[in-house]
């Protein structure tokens, strides 16, 4: 949060589909934290995506980006639908400049589920998708390009959330083959012997590796890649871990505000029934609370209330076997009432160490 203020904003884009349904309880669960915490947030909600061009013709309208950028965090619901396909600055667009305008560079997707703990740290404005392109009749390229700097900083993120975890990184490449490859593993190395040598760290190439991630998800703790390697592995984890339904998500730039989303769509083959899981959108709240206002108490309180509601068998449709599918705001209340038994948790962590020292002399 900036300094100057003590409510933080944050942004609200809700966007189409189901977007406008799970960011709903996503309020609910910042309201709940607000009360239970004794915080103020303040939620500022504005058109995005193909809402935007339904009612600004433009997925990303100039009022929104500026509130966007004077915002602390930024919830996203989804984007898109078969409504705006024909588009020609369709609401994907939106996302894209959304995400550049923020320089948002690492993105960070963890799976919890059945024994594994894993956070995909995957590098998001260099390599394939930003290099120069180039399509002719009967041949294509893509230019692939990263830099030092560009695979230090999101490398720095992989190792200093190790540490908060269980203290292993594995950097995922192709060095084998590929030049930037070899780049990425020597820059890596070199971060980890200068600054992170107390962290483990061992390298896997793609090709094994999505077969390891796959076979044995538990194995892993923080897995680090490019951007291409991180788009398909990290999609991997979210089905290896329960699904899209269960899967948030993070990106950070070097200020705030990082944009915290739901790695899900718009779903629009459910939107408006009232069936979509918020869980994935909730969890996202809890990584905007660790990572975007500074509040590891609050977001840690959150997942264990998910947890709960997870282990209870309070779920949507797409996570049920048997028992009764509950609705989506049935599963955001439920969160809401497990939030309280995980509060008091939050109060000890906030007590202040150095006053506590100086109190006992
Ligand atoms: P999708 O993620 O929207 O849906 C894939 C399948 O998962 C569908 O069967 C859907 O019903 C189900 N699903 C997704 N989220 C769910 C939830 N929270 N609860 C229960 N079931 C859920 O992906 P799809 O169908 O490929 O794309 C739909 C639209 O969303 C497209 O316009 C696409 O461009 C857009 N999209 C937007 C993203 C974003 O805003 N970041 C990411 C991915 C897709
Ligand atoms: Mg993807």
């Amino acid at each position: 949060m900036s300094p100057t203020r003590n409510v933080p904003i944050v942004a609200c884009l809700s966007g189409d589909g189901i977007g406008p349904e799970v960011m709903a309880e996503a309020g609910r669960v910042i309201d709940a934290a607000g009360e239970l915490f004794g915080i103020r947030v303040r939620q500022v909600h504005l058109p995005f995506g193909g809402d935007a061009i339904d009612k600004h013709g433009d997925p990303f309208p100039a009022h929104v980006r500026a509130a966007v950028k004077a915002s602390d965090a930024v919830l996203l619901g989804a984007v898109g639908g078969p409504r705006w396909e024909s588009s020609a600055r369709g609401p994907e667009r939106g996302l894209l400049e959304l995400r550049k305008e923020l320089d948002t560079f690492a993105n960070l997707r963890p799976v919890r589920h059945a024994g594994i703990d894993l956070m995909v740290v995957r590098e998001l404005t260099g390599g394939l998708y930003f290099g120069k392109k180039e399509l002719l009749e009967d041949s294509a390229t893509d230019i692939c390009t990263y830099t030092r700097p560009q695979i230090e900083r999101v490398a720095r993120w992989a190792f200093r959330l190790a540490r908060r975890r269980d203290g292993r990184v594995v950097s995922v490449d192709k060095a084998n083959v590929l030049s930037t490859s070899k780049l990425w593993r020597s820059v890596v190395s070199e971060l980890h012997t200068a600054e992170f040598a107390d962290v483990r760290l061992t390298h896997e190439l793609v090709d094994s590796f999505a077969m390891n991630l796959a076979t044995k998800p538990q194995a892993y703790d923080v897995i680090l890649t490019e951007n291409l390697f991180g788009d398909i592995l990290s999609d991997l984890a979210a089905a290896v871990g329960g699904g899209l339904g269960l899967a948030p998500s993070a990106s950070i730039g070097s200020e705030p505000p990082g944009i915290f989303e739901p790695v899900h769509g718009s779903a629009p083959d459910i939107a408006g029934q009232g069936e979509a899981n918020p869980i994935a959108m909730i969890l996202s709240v809890a990584m905007m609370f660790t990572f975007g206002l500074a509040r590891r108490d609050i977001g840690r309180a959150i997942t264990a209330a998910v947890d709960e509601v997870l282990a209870q068998g309070t779920s949507t449709a797409d996570q049920v076997s048997g028992g009764r599918a509950y609705a989506t705001w049935e599963v955001g209340q439920a969160v809401c009432a497990a939030l309280g038994h995980h509060a008091s948790g939050g109060a000890e962590f906030q007590r202040n160490p150095y006053r506590e020292v100086a109190a006992h002399g």
